[in-house]
């Protein structure tokens, strides 16, 4: 572990693609993945975490009392391991305030639409169902919402003749994997602060 290494958690549910696309570049650069938790026993993104000697674990939800119970003991093992931020990636699972006052101004995530636009579940499908021509991808700051919180980083694309959400995800998958890990790289820098004119509002202060 380099002193000047981001020491980061990531928290996944499922295929892992963005997992992996930070192990492929910030990984032992600007960021040290310290551990991978997953909230789904057995998940792709476990073995893409262990085949790079990333420890892991898995906190499922019904392992516990409640919410609370499970963020307290999440953010406990996160914090044995040093992680500094959290990187929610395709992680399914809402976190409360006693997990995000764990790791103020520490929580990213990212999602596959053009926020405030289709927050939630099915963000694609919602789009899709709407029938929008410009989709997209942000990576925002997490808060108690649903994908509610500061905005970092966001790309939109133009696709009119999108007509499944699979046609969809090929064009943003990569875009996902692009700017989370530009975000990283920003936060480890310490190129991410707040608007002091509109909280709201995350300024990024491009190399
Ligand atoms: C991504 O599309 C992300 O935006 C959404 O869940 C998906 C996770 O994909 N929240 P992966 O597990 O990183 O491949």
């Amino acid at each position: 572990m380099t002193r000047d290494r981001l020491p980061i958690a990531v928290l996944v549910s499922g295929t892992g693609t963005n997992l992996q696309a930070l192990l492929d570049t910030v990984h032992g650069r600007e960021a040290q993945v310290m551990a991978v938790v997953s909230s789904v026993a057995g998940v792709p993104a476990l073995a893409r975490a262990r085949a790079r000697d990333v420890p892991t674990a898995v906190f499922a939800r019904a392992d516990y009392p409640d919410r609370d119970a499970r963020d307290r003991a999440l953010a406990d093992w996160l914090q044995e391991r040093g992680a500094r931020l959290v990187v929610l990636a395709g992680y399914m699972e809402l976190l409360g305030e006693t997990f995000l006052a764990r790791f103020p101004g520490a929580v990213i995530n990212v999602h596959p639409s053009l926020l405030p636009a289709f927050p939630g579940l099915g963000a694609i499908g919602q789009a899709l169902a709407y029938g929008v021509k410009v989709f997209g991808v942000t990576i925002h700051f997490v808060d108690a919402g649903v994908d509610t919180g500061s905005v970092i980083l966001q790309r939109a694309v133009e696709l009119p003749n999108a007509r499944t959400p699979e046609d969809v995800l090929a064009v943003l998958r990569p875009l996902e994997h692009e700017l989370l890990a530009c975000t990283v790289a920003l936060f480890a820098a310490g190129r991410l602060r707040v608007d002091p004119d509109n909280p709201r509002r995350t300024i990024v202060d491009r190399l």
